[in-house]
């Protein structure tokens, strides 16, 4: 199908969706008013951060731009009122495209203050973004502006994707692996972190500012920094330590949709037991990934990744002990103290992953696993990361070591791994009735 009648039927479903919210938890508004976001500078500064839409605006359309809104009325075709100051500092050019214009009514204004006479007369608005102050002005009743029924109805309903969404993920799937294919030659190249990740940009043709999130390119013991957020750059290549593990978690951005990939590589003459620990959690990650499909309780495949870890421990003699009782005791989040995954979408981690329904209840993460994104059931359509760890983390083994956990683990081997820091593999799933889709690996 081509782009432009999946992305109408896109706006089609969506048309639905919003009208089933609005409805359902302010049966007495007519529109919503969707804000992109507003630029902010730096504290005491005149620069800003490059500006990303809010999800709620840009999954009407593909426009990155800051004080753009959208106007929903049921029945209607949505509206784009788009402001366009004239500006000689800055290149404002609107860069519309028909695939998805066409579905949209576009509107120009130059000045914001023309905002409100572009807005319908005697109708009831609500009002979602960020600028409070702006639907205040523009008289939007307070009990309008951001109603909690309204966005938890929204919020949960992003988890299930449209197929134009699907269509976007994967594509965000193929542009980031070119990257991670680059970023592995550079690895075994004995490229540092810097050229690692200025491969990835080129191999991808994006700039750093494009990504969905600040790649994490880590070497050896910096591996098992969960959000490495260096660059290591060495002038001098002799100083460099020799490259025995690659973490890189990168992922690219399509039309607002993200991807978000990990893969974890060792040289040759890395550890053995690291090569065994790589290929058992290859093999893991992969029957989580086929576990991915519409009645799955995150939670629990959340479980079955320690449990499977905790296994792996077990087999290559760094725990000793049953899997199970490693798991309850607090073992295996000695080394995975991260959740299994979350929702992916128009945010790396996107909106919803702790919604048990549509009115708002919560299904708070269990105790063991406060951190946790994602404790909810699957949908079909539900897009989700399956990305478990197993690291060698040092404050964290320390801590362990010092405590009744320490004696089922070999402090030896811990030790010796240390180096290597650790392990994540990191697909991106879709939940259909046939079935786990691997948009990662199937891109
Ligand atoms: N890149 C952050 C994460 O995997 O959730
Ligand atoms: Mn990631
Ligand atoms: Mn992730």
């Amino acid at each position: 199908m081509d782009t432009q009648t999946l992305f109408q039927q896109h706006i089609d479903a969506l048309q639905q969706r919003w009208s089933d919210a609005l409805h359902n938890t302010l049966p007495d508004c007519d529109a919503i008013l969707v804000h992109s976001g507003g630029s902010h500078n730096y504290y005491a500064d005149d620069h800003a951060p490059p500006f990303k839409a809010w999800g709620h605006f840009l999954r009407w359309l593909p426009l990155d731009r800051p004080d753009q809104f959208v106007l929903f009325t049921p029945g209607n075709k949505p509206r784009l009122l788009a402001w366009v100051p004239s500006d000689f500092w800055h290149d404002q050019t609107l860069n519309t495209e028909s695939w998805w214009a066409d579905s949209i009514d576009i509107t120009v204004m130059e000045n914001l203050s023309e905002l409100a006479a572009q807005l319908p007369r005697g109708q009831t608005l609500a009002f979602l973004g960020e600028n409070a102050g702006l639907a205040a002005e523009l008289g939007i009743a307070a009990d309008r502006i951001n109603p909690a029924a309204l966005l938890s109805w929204l919020d949960f309903d992003r988890a299930v994707k449209t197929d134009y969404e699907i269509s976007r993920l994967r594509e965000a799937n193929v542009h980031a692996l070119r990257g991670h294919a680059a970023a592995e030659q550079a690895f075994r190249a004995g490229g540092d972190e810097y050229d690692i990740h200025q491969a990835y940009l080129a191999a991808c043709r994006v700039l750093d500012q494009e990504l969905p999130y600040s790649n994490i390119i880590a070497l050896n013991e910096k591996a098992a920094i969960l959000h490495y957020q260096n660059k290591r750059r060495y002038a001098d290549r002799a100083s460099q330590p020799e490259n025995q593990v690659l973490l890189i978690d990168a992922g690219c951005r399509a039309h607002g949709y993200c991807s978000d990939i990990t893969r974890t590589w060792a040289a040759a003459d890395a550890h053995p037991v690291f090569h065994d620990l790589l290929l058992g959690m290859q093999t893991l990650q992969e029957e989580l990934v086929q576990r991915v499909k519409p009645g799955t309780s995150f939670v629990s495949l959340h479980r079955q990744a320690h449990v499977a870890i905790a296994q792996l421990l077990v087999d290559n003699d760094i725990c000793h002990g049953n899997a199970e009782t490693l798991v309850d005791n607090g073992t295996s989040t000695v080394f995975f103290p991260h959740g299994l995954g979350h929702l992916l979408g128009l945010q790396v981690h996107d909106v919803g992953g702790r919604l048990a329904s549509r009115k708002g209840d919560i299904a708070a993460p269990p105790e063991a696993w406060p951190g946790l994104r994602n404790t909810r059931t699957l949908d079909a359509g539900a897009v989700v990361t399956i990305e478990p760890g197993l690291y060698f983390i040092p404050a964290l083994l320390e801590k362990a070591r010092g405590s009744s956990l320490g004696k089922s683990i070999n402090w030896t081997l811990a030790e010796e791994l240390m180096p290597f820091g650790g392990i994540r593999i990191e697909d991106n799933v879709l939940a259909t009735s046939d079935g786990a889709v691997n948009l990662t690996r199937g891109a």
